[in-house]
């Protein structure tokens, strides 16, 4: 059995020695130096590789992805017709859950407003923030999605999400379909998108939506920068309507050295850190796949092409 590692991101060696532990027989080879025969290839573990690349492989039995997000293998169109198996690991989760809650905690306790008072030396209180009045709201309720929704339940926000369907996650109330975005949006103070990026939420944050929110609202983009339509964004924060934003993901990365966001003061950027995969957690799910895509047996946790994810 080979496996080839593909991405200019994850570093190979955790992923090697700890494959190896699981799967002594299992050639581990880095693209692109040691791919070797494309013939020999059966299993890719991807980050977003070249466009084209993934079809040079004639016998590929699936793909692996090391993210949670599918984005960056669906927009391929010479893509090749094996199973694509999206990332499950507790650590994206857990690493997610701390992202937002921090984020969420920032706003809601407006540490935003008491780090500017700290520059001005200005010793000035601001009244109780009430967490059960809180309204936060997750976009996209995922394996991630409703495991931040669910966190941010327990610690007392009034949480809502919106998905495509309904969902039942604990106190959490839920809008569904198209029709319930706006609603949804008119409640929520603080608005977390965990969507994944298709065709159907691609600039799903724009000037329509930010004005359906409340005035004095937060943006959390931890998602892709292709829901974002940024310009909208920063007309919303200018004018005075959003309080700010904390921005991990956007239009282009790395984000360029010239870009508004960097020095906006109502803007947190973070380098597409928000959660990111973890080998030791991830691997169990990827072995157990390749033992069951061994046994003839089909793979679980697939991406649907046809919903894009
Ligand atoms: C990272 O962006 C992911 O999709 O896991």
């Amino acid at each position: 059995m080979v496996l080839l590692f593909i991405s200019g991101f994850h570093r190979p060696q955790g992923w090697q020695r700890l494959l190896a532990e699981e799967l002594p027989d299992l050639d581990f080879r880095v693209w692109a130096d040691e791919t070797g025969d494309p013939a020999d290839i059966d299993f890719a573990l991807v980050w977003d590789p070249p466009m084209g690349e993934l079809a040079r492989y004639p016998n590929l039995k699936a793909i692996f992805s090391l993210a949670a997000g599918s984005d960056h293998l669906l927009k391929d169109p010479a893509l090749p017709e094996v199973p694509l198996i999206r990332m499950v690991d507790p650590a994206l989760i857990s690493g997610m859950n701390e992202f937002v809650i921090h984020h969420v905690l920032h706003f809601h306790r407006r540490f935003d407003v008491f780090e500017e008072r700290q520059r001005r030396r200005e010793w000035k209180e601001l009244p109780a923030a009430d967490t059960a009045c809180r309204r936060v709201g997750v976009m996209g309720l995922g394996a991630i999605g409703s495991a931040v929704a669910g966190k941010l339940g327990g610690l007392g926000f009034a949480v809502a999400g919106w998905s495509r369907s309904a969902k039942e996650i604990g106190d959490v109330e839920s809008f569904d379909g198209e029709d319930a975005l706006i609603p949804f949006l008119n409640r929520t103070e603080i608005l977390i998108c965990l969507l994944p990026l298709t065709p159907a939420t691609e600039g799903i944050i724009n000037k329509e939506t930010l004005a359906a929110l409340p005035e004095g609202a937060y943006v959390i983009n931890c998602a892709r920068g292709g829901h974002l339509v940024e310009d909208d964004l920063l007309a919303a924060l200018d004018s005075g309507r959003l309080a700010g934003a904390a921005l991990d993901v956007f239009r282009a990365e790395p984000l360029p050295r010239e870009h508004p966001f960097w020095r906006h003061p109502k803007v947190v950027v973070t380098p597409h850190i928000a959660s990111l995969t973890v080998p030791r957690t991830a691997i169990p799910h990827i072995v157990e796949n390749i033992r069951r895509i061994e046994n003839g047996q089909p793979p679980t946790n697939q991406v649907s092409r046809e919903r894009g994810y």
